[in-house]
């Protein structure tokens, strides 16, 4: 019938089925196949009721995301949408893998929903900065309520289908391996019993309740305010789920999209759908084919039982696949362990585990104490102290103790890895597998490649990142890999700017408005002082900081005073101190600055930065760079990171500002030769 729809009719009931691969997005030709199948099913008299289901690993996995920013084609999915709705036969829902968003939406205007148990549904449009547009917000609130549907549209959190099945949102399951048939004899049920066409719309009983009773709202909007913060989308969608309330349904449907049409233009969506597609786009390797063979991952090691090595081994236990721990002292592996365990303890008294699965974890970890153990893992990874010497000797042991074939990853953030691998004997299977803090919650995994990595490795360490739920990026060898180096340049006109008068707290002020959760001082205050101005060196404020006895807010003092509830307030000693050595500098105190100048300070440095990662080949593409900010280090989102930002904010406008930074304070703010082609040339990291 068509290339993605196709029809059959099994004893008076009509089954549409779609397909197109990879999700059965609701592109052009997926809503020209649905509203062909669904008219011609429609208009033949031996159908009695329809059934809409899909081939492939899922059902719609909403609107095509792609097709954003561009001109709709007909039939809009509002259009599609109608046409099942107003069908004068009843349309069954047949859902497997994920109802998202559109997907969802076009489950909510059949008559009828059934689904297998491992299915789920959502409505995730705020991760992409947009609100449902083609009425979830205004029928699941007519089936939940809409102090659910607050919840669940908000965060954006798909459920399960049992938990569907009891909100009402799904009908009934399904077998999870005959799903079309159950879906079949579902439909024949309706017919045979003259069940009524149950249009969502139609119902009013879970909102009329809290007409004229705006306090829920209010109320949701306080107790969010700080999630929802530099976001557009959380705060439209109060608001539609309002209108769904307050408003006859076909006025709801209308406020709902004007609502969504503020928000697709928004810089905020456009970043957030870019991050979705970087997201995905990270495991592509331009000379790594997909088909290139990967290697079975079935058993790792990991040395180190301190906070990095404790968190890189929560991630395999989470999937199921066993660790063998080692540490050189007993000690040290029994607070490792014990570490990992209170974790998981805390997760399941909140209720998100089982005891019995806690258990299960741990049983996957395997304690020792010496190399050996590891004889026969698959991959090994080494999270020990970061020095040079001591990384290069236990590589030159383990060439000696672990099978050929296995892979030696170093979870090093600054070292050459170049010169790691140069210890073993097999350089080509040695890579770097570098987790952020805390390794088990950061979503970003850096895959350093060295210039002798086998291809094989590194596309097995890019499918591994999958396997434990991260998003891998792949960097060439430098110093800090990219978003260590990246994001030390804020650092570093941090601890510059703060000598020439701007404070901590303003500082900090500017860079929590642009969106960070925390600003740098608070952060090294948070960290501590004597962590990270560690060891010898040339005196520096954070040194002087330190001799003092302000260690920050364990010491009950650092940029910040503290009091007993660690609440921060400006500290007259620090700024003495911060003005003492930035008389010793000879560096005159200038007053504060703007918001802006700030911004401009400590992150065009970051940009600029970045254009240097790409023009040496470090990072493979802008977006890269973009994702490993964003999951790294919580650069927010709406933003787009740090590249697509440059872009929003203008490159000649980041140019002429570098260069007159590089007048007053010296070469290390000269643009990148890229950067200043681009600017010069209209060009753009991100777009086009
Ligand atoms: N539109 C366009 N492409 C999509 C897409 C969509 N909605 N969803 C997934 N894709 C693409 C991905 O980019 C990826 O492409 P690639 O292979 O070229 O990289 C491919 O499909 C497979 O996706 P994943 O790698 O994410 O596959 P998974 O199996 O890991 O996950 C999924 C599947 C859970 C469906 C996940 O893809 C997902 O969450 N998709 C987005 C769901 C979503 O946000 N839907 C709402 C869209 S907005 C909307 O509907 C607006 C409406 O209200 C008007």
């Amino acid at each position: 019938m068509t290339d993605v729809a196709s029809l059959s009719i099994e004893n008076g009931i009509g089954v549409l089925t779609i397909d197109s691969p990879p999700v059965n997005a609701l592109g052009i030709a997926v809503r020209r196949g649905i509203d062909h199948g669904i008219r011609t099913l429609g208009a033949d008299d031996s159908v009695k009721a329809i059934v809409l289901i899909c081939g492939g690993r899922t059902f719609f996995a909403g609107a095509d995301i792609s097709e954003f920013g561009r001109p709709p084609e007909e039939p809009t999915l509002g259009a599609v949408l109608d046409v099942i709705e107003n069908c004068s036969k009843p349309v069954i829902a047949a859902i497997h893998g994920t109802a998202l968003g559109g997907g969802l939406e076009l489950a909510l205007v059949c008559h009828y929903r059934i689904a297998v148990p491992s299915a789920k549904v959502g409505l995730p449009e705020v991760h992409l900065g947009l609100l449902p547009g083609a009425g979830g917000t205004q029928r699941l609130p007519r089936i939940v309520g809409p102090e659910t549907a607050l919840d669940l549209i908000v965060s954006g959190r798909p459920i399960k289908a049992k938990e569907a099945e009891r909100l009402g949102v799904v009908d009934a399951l399904a077998g999870e391996a005959t799903l079309r048939e159950d879906a079949v004899a579902f439909a024949r049920k309706v017919v045979e019993e003259g069940r009524p066409l149950m249009r969502v719309r139609d119902r009013q009983n879970k909102v009329d309740p809290y007409r004229g009773k705006p306090e829920l709202f209010a109320e949701f909007r306080r107790k969010n305010a700080r999630a929802f913060k530099g976001f557009k989308a959380p705060e439209n969608i109060v608001k539609a789920i309002e209108a769904a309330v307050e408003l006859p349904f076909e006025e709801g449907v209308k406020r709902e999209w004007e609502l969504f049409q503020e928000l697709e233009p928004s810089i905020e969506s456009q970043a957030q759908r870019y991050a979705f597609f970087g997201e995905r786009g990270t495991a592509r390797v331009p000379d790594i084919p997909s088909s290139t063979p990967t290697l079975p991952i079935a058993k790792v090691g990991v040395i180190g039982a301190g906070t990095m090595g404790g968190g890189i081994t929560m991630n395999f236990l989470n999937a199921g696949i066993p660790v063998t721990l080692v540490e050189m002292n007993q000690q040290a592996l029994d607070r490792g362990l014990g570490v990992i365990r209170r974790n998981y303890e805390n997760t399941a008294k909140k209720g998100r585990m089982t005891q019995e699965q806690v258990e299960q974890r741990m049983a996957l970890v395997t304690p020792t104490l010496g190399l050996e153990a590891l004889a026969d893992v698959d991959l090994v990874i080494e999270a020990v102290f970061e020095e040079m010497g001591v990384k290069k000797d236990i590589f030159a042991r383990l060439d000696g103790i672990v099978r050929q074939g296995a892979i030696l990853a170093s979870n090093t953030s600054f070292l050459d890895l170049n010169e790691i691998a140069a210890a073993t004997a097999r350089p080509e299977w040695v890579v770097g597998l570098h987790f952020f803090s805390p390794a088990n919650v950061m979503r970003l995994l850096e895959v350093v490649r060295g210039d002798k990595t086998s291809k094989e490795v590194v596309a097995t360490a890019m499918k591994l990142a999958k396997t434990i739920g991260k998003v891998p990026v792949l960097s060439g060898v430098c110093f800090g890999f990219i978003a260590n180096r990246i994001m030390n340049q804020r650092a570093v006109q941090a601890d510059a700017l703060v000598l020439e008068g701007p404070t901590p707290a303003e500082i900090d002020k500017a860079i929590e408005d642009y969106g960070f959760a925390m600003g740098p001082f608070r952060m090294i205050d948070l960290v501590g002082l004597d962590v990270l101005g560690r060891g010898e060196g040339e005196r520096t404020v954070m040194r002087d900081l330190v001799a003092m006895g302000r260690l920050g807010q364990k010491s009950g003092g650092g940029y910040y005073d503290y009091d007993e509830a660690r609440k921060a307030t400006p500290s007259p000693v620090a700024a003495q101190a911060i003005a003492d050595f930035a008389a010793h500098k000879g560096i005159g105190n200038s007053g504060s600055q703007s918001d802006e100048e700030i911004i401009a300070r400590l992150l065009y440095p970051v940009v600029n930065e970045g254009a240097k990662l790409l023009e040496e080949g470090i990072a493979l593409r802008a977006s890269d760079i973009d994702m490993a900010a964003i999951l790294g280090y919580n650069w927010p989102v709406y933003t787009g990171g740090p590249m697509f930002w440059a872009d929003t904010v203008g490159l000649p406008k980041i140019v002429a500002k570098l260069k007159e930074y590089e007048v007053r304070y010296g070469e290390a703010f000269r643009p990148s030769p890229l950067l200043e082609a681009k600017a010069a040339a209209g060009e753009s990291f991100t777009r086009g």
